[in-house]
């Protein structure tokens, strides 16, 4: 039942009388789920309001990017401990939240070390420190530790077999799980939680798997040279129900919820239903304007071929006065191709979410169709 604006004024009333400060500190800012988290954070039924919001990102915040959304936005590599020192530690007694999305790293190492430095120039396990919770999203490969998945190298031909080596990605899902816990356990207060999304819908070109933003890229370019939009998957992921998606505005709502509920515990983070890619290409193809095509053997060739395409993607760009980005940043056709490959479901479970009370359900051809809407209204895309 939707509440009147009364009854919204009242609650707005009664929760910011005794509400402690909550300060959060948003690791990948830029990013599709940094992003979300943001906008979640100032929404006035954010739960632990009113929150002040700080921002790290590797590169300054790119034109579209809300900046009076936050505090405070630090450009900051992470990698560099000097450099987290310096900038984070200032901050080390005021930041209550840390919400933690990775960046890509070099190695499981890098990656690991990456977020030790924040920790340790939040100084996450001493009294001085104000951090009560941590929040680390990972994914939902969690689960998948043999798939070649997410690698920038041609995946071992479908179907993906047990003895593949492993995704570097898995490896580094656990060690900062690791370091995570090994944090809290020394610490009084703080707690942790771990958020397990599957393929993230949102906006932002400054991320390393956006679904949405290669597919838009691929529609486009067909667009522009009146071919088809193939698909390069297999008949099983184009006819199944296989996979599940998370809104990055249901994932940021997830991670803010648990921040002032939960005590650590992973979670899995989906919208609670089920796609096939098949329904998907539909979708995206008419929100495009193009005409599609069914599994067709395509093959490796077909992310051979798209990669080829950053002069089309170019001309688009300048044609359209879009937002200034080059194909091989926005898009990321292996990753495409690796899940429309898929022989299997990749579909999380719930339950345990629910049961520990967040409910919330997003129906993911909709969630698709706003994003696809709010990269146009950023000028990502025509
Ligand atoms: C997430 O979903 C997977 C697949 O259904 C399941 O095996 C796993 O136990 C779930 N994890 C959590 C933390 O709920």
């Amino acid at each position: 039942m939707a509440e009147t604006a009364e009854e919204r004024h009242n609650a707005t009333e009664f929760a910011t009388a005794p509400v402690p400060c909550s300060v959060a500190l948003i690791v990948g800012i830029t990013g599709i789920t940094g992003l979300s988290l943001a906008e979640a954070l100032r929404s006035p039924s954010a739960l632990g309001r009113p929150w002040t919001i700080y921002g790290v990102a590797r590169r300054s915040p790119p034109p579209w990017f809300p900046l009076p959304a936050l505090e405070l936005f630090l450009p900051l590599d992470v990698l560099d401990l000097s450099a987290t020192l310096r900038a984070l530690s200032p901050l080390a007694a005021l930041v209550t939240h840390l919400f933690y999305v990775p960046a890509a790293a070099s190695s499981a190492e890098a990656s690991a070390e990456m977020l030790s430095n924040v920790l340790i120039a939040l100084s996450a396990n001493s009294p001085r420190s104000s951090l009560r919770h941590v929040a680390l999203q990972t994914g939902s490969m969690h689960y998948l530790p043999q798939l070649p998945l997410g690698g920038c190298r041609p995946p071992s031909p479908a179907p993906f077999r047990e003895d593949a080596p492993r995704g570097s990605h898995s490896l580094f899902y656990y060690a900062l799980e690791d370091i995570l816990q090994a944090t809290a356990s020394h610490s009084q207060r703080l707690t942790w939680t771990v958020h397990r999304p599957s393929v993230i819908l949102g906006a932002s070109p400054r991320s390393e798997y956006n679904l949405l933003l290669t597919l838009a890229a691929c529609a486009l370019i067909c667009r522009r040279e009146r071919a088809p939009l193939v698909y390069p998957g297999n008949e099983y992921t184009w006819r199944n129900p296989c996979c599940d998606a998370s809104d990055a505005g249901l994932l940021a709502e997830q991670q803010i919820w648990s921040a002032t509920e939960v005590v650590n515990e992973a979670l899995n983070c989906t919208n609670g239903d089920v796609f096939s890619w098949g329904r998907l290409w539909e979708v995206v193809a008419e929100e495009f304007g193009v005409v599609h095509v069914a599994p067709g053997g395509e093959g490796w060739e077909w992310v051979e071929r798209m990669k080829r395409k950053g002069n089309v993607w170019e001309a688009i760009v300048e044609e359209e006065g879009l937002v200034q980005t080059r194909l091989e940043e926005i898009a990321n056709f292996e990753f495409v191709y690796a899940m429309t490959n898929m022989e299997f479901e990749i579909v999380s479970c719930m339950e345990k979410s629910r049961a520990l009370g967040f409910d919330r359900r997003v129906d993911t051809m909709e969630s698709l169709r706003r994003w696809i809407g709010t990269m146009r209204e950023i000028n990502l895309i025509p």
